[in-house]
């Protein structure tokens, strides 16, 4: 396949696997992209800087296609040293970078003096236009429907595709609940230039989580999400548990704040989560794509399938509708 994000980017398929915190590591990075996608490492999934290189290292040991790492600018509990965490990347020898959260702008003098290309990932169209003029290359419009945090707006990505064709210069990727060839054909029509997923990818062989954890991602459905976090302007879709539910009813009480629900929601539950695959233990970013989530597959045939079926959809069903 052939669009701008697949040349700008030197891939095959313009189809990304998006930053996952603590999920996003070199196996998977390495899988998608030698599957000829664009696989991501997640900086934050590491201790410090420095580990950042090593990850990369190991990635290089498994691929010699393009591969990235995200850098996810955020509020934290913990204050994280973005800019090291930066300049490990350039020193990692990494060409591309996927910056998200907040405006990248701090980083983005680092990124561009080492010539690295930079996706921003964006839940509006005044952010992805802000990102533009500070320089990002390639654009990953996160919708309503996406993993994690959603944003405030709640337009879904069959509006925000179409505004971002008719407002943006630089290519964008659809992300949000996508997980098939019909949508990466949808998405391409929609003015995309590439797909981003990431719950689909939690569901393959190479992704390091807990065999628990993949099958919640073939029994969930559509409805197996939970919106968390709203009142506190933080809103994130998580895979509904018992968890979420806590957290749910503590964000439509007033009278609590975010010291209530941190205990909940904090990262040093994820290991009995993804580790052990306790499912109840803590929370973790998933979409409602669950519900076209129907097995494991490695990721070259998940890749595979996906491009197959929307090349078949845009050779054969689309131009039987119009007239010759
Ligand atoms: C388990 C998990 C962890 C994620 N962690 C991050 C993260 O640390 N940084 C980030 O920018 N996006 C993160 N995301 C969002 C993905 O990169 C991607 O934008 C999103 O998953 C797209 O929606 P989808 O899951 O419906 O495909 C995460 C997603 C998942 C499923």
């Amino acid at each position: 396949m052939k669009t701008r994000v697949t040349e700008m980017l030197g891939i095959r398929y313009p189809i990304v696997c998006g930053g996952m915190m603590r999920v996003g590591r070199a196996k998977l990075a390495a899988a998608v992209s030698n599957a000829g996608g664009l696989g991501i490492m997640t900086a934050l999934s590491l201790p410090t800087p420095d580990e950042v290189i090593k990850e990369v290292e190991l990635a290089r040991s498994m691929t010699d296609q393009p591969i990235a790492v995200n850098l996810t600018i955020l509020p934290t509990i913990t204050p994280v040293p973005y800019e090291e965490y930066a300049k490990a990347i350039v020193a990692s020898g990494v060409k591309i970078v996927e910056t998200a959260g907040n405006n990248p702008q701090r980083v983005m003098p680092i990124f561009k003096e080492a010539g690295i290309k930079v996706i921003h990932k964006c839940t509006s169209i005044r952010h992805a236009k802000k990102a533009e003029t500070l320089g990002c290359d390639i654009i990953s419009i996160d919708g309503f429907e996406c993993a994690g945090h959603v944003g405030e707006d709640d337009v879904p990505n069959m509006l925000l595709l179409p505004l971002a064709a008719e407002q943006l210069s630089v290519p964008f990727i659809a992300s949000g609940a996508l997980g098939n060839g019909r949508q990466l054909a949808a998405a391409l029509a929609l003015g995309a230039e590439g797909i981003n997923m990431g719950t689909r990818f939690l569901a393959t062989v190479e992704c390091w989580v807990h065999e628990n954890v993949k099958q919640a991602m073939v029994r969930g459905t559509e409805l197996d999400t939970q919106l968390v976090f709203r009142r506190l302007r933080n809103s994130s879709r998580l895979f509904k548990n018992a968890i979420t539910k806590e957290l749910a009813a503590l964000d439509s009480d007033p009278t609590k704040t975010f010291e209530d629900m941190k205990h909940l929601a904090a990262g040093s539950r994820s290991p009995a989560v993804f580790e052990k695959g306790e499912l109840d233990a803590g929370v973790w970013s998933s979409s409602g794509v669950m519900g076209l989530i129907h097995d494991v597959p490695t990721c070259a045939e998940l890749i595979e399938r996906i491009v197959a079926d929307a090349t078949e959809i845009i050779r054969k069903r689309l131009p039987a509708m119009v007239a010759a």
